[in-house]
């Protein structure tokens, strides 16, 4: 279970987040949904503990980002946005470097599934920084996971991705999405309506529409890229 509870965060006197709450259950692939400067990237590094909120409280398989954040980094796998990896590794040396972060006592195993699941043997050869944008991020999904994470983070996870990488990108996700709980931002409709059964929608750091993509579309007669629109305008 993800739970996130009035969180407000504030960057001098603006308001980043403000009292945003909804809790998320495995199985659930949610769109964490707005268009650029919502809070969506604020809200995951307060969810990964990078950052401190500056108020509320967030759990992460019952355990409190404030006072367990050790523990609540072992549940979670997170995809920053942008991707940071090290370009001067190959693939697999990096994954290894990542799975023993974790100290797995299986490591060699893991890695060779992370590569397996998200189709990264034909590329072994090379180094990250030779990758295509569609490989890396295959590559920065493979790190999210390899400790078998019960909760996935992921920022923007396919923008950028020309259309074939962004049908293979979807499948790994939608696959991960069937036993964790999977948060993923974006600001294109289209990607929440591909991968997500809910959409939260966040528009200058408030949420202004949470449910499923079909209550979503009998809160109106529109189309869901009209509601978005709608909801998001200034
Ligand atoms: N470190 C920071 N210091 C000051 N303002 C920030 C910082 N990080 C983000 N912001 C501001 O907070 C708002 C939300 O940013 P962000 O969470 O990155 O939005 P999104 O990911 O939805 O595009 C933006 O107005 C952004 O400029
Ligand atoms: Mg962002």
């Amino acid at each position: 279970m993800l739970e996130v509870k009035n969180i407000t965060k504030l960057y001098g006197t603006q308001h980043a987040l403000d009292d945003v709450s909804f809790s998320v259950k495995p199985g659930e692939i949610v769109g964490l949904l707005g268009p650029n400067g919502a809070g969506k990237s604020t809200l995951m590094k307060i969810i990964t503990c990078f950052i401190p909120p500056s108020k509320g409280e967030v759990k992460v398989c019952n355990h409190s980002i404030l006072e367990e954040p050790n523990e609540v980094c072992r549940c979670i796998g997170y995809l920053p946005e942008h991707n940071p990896l090290y370009t001067d590794m190959y693939i697999p040396e990096f994954l290894r470097f990542t799975a023993d972060i974790y100290k797995l006592k299986n490591s060699r195993q893991r890695v060779d599934e992370m590569i397996e699941l998200t189709g990264l043997t034909p590329e072994l050869g090379k180094k990250i920084g030779a990758l295509s944008k569609g490989y890396r991020q295959r590559v920065g999904l493979a790190q999210a996971m390899i400790h078998d994470p019960e909760v996935l983070i992921l920022d923007e996870p396919t923008t950028g991705l020309d259309p074939n990488q962004l049908e293979e990108i979807r499948k790994v996700i939608c696959t991960a999405g069937k036993s964790k709980i999977v948060l993923l931002s974006t600001h294109i409709m289209q990607e929440v309506e591909a991968m997500c059964s809910r959409a939260i929608i966040i528009n200058h750091g408030k949420t202004v529409a949470d449910g499923s993509l079909a209550e979503l579309k009998h809160s109106g007669h529109d189309n869901l890229e009209q509601i978005f629109h709608k909801l998001t305008k200034d």
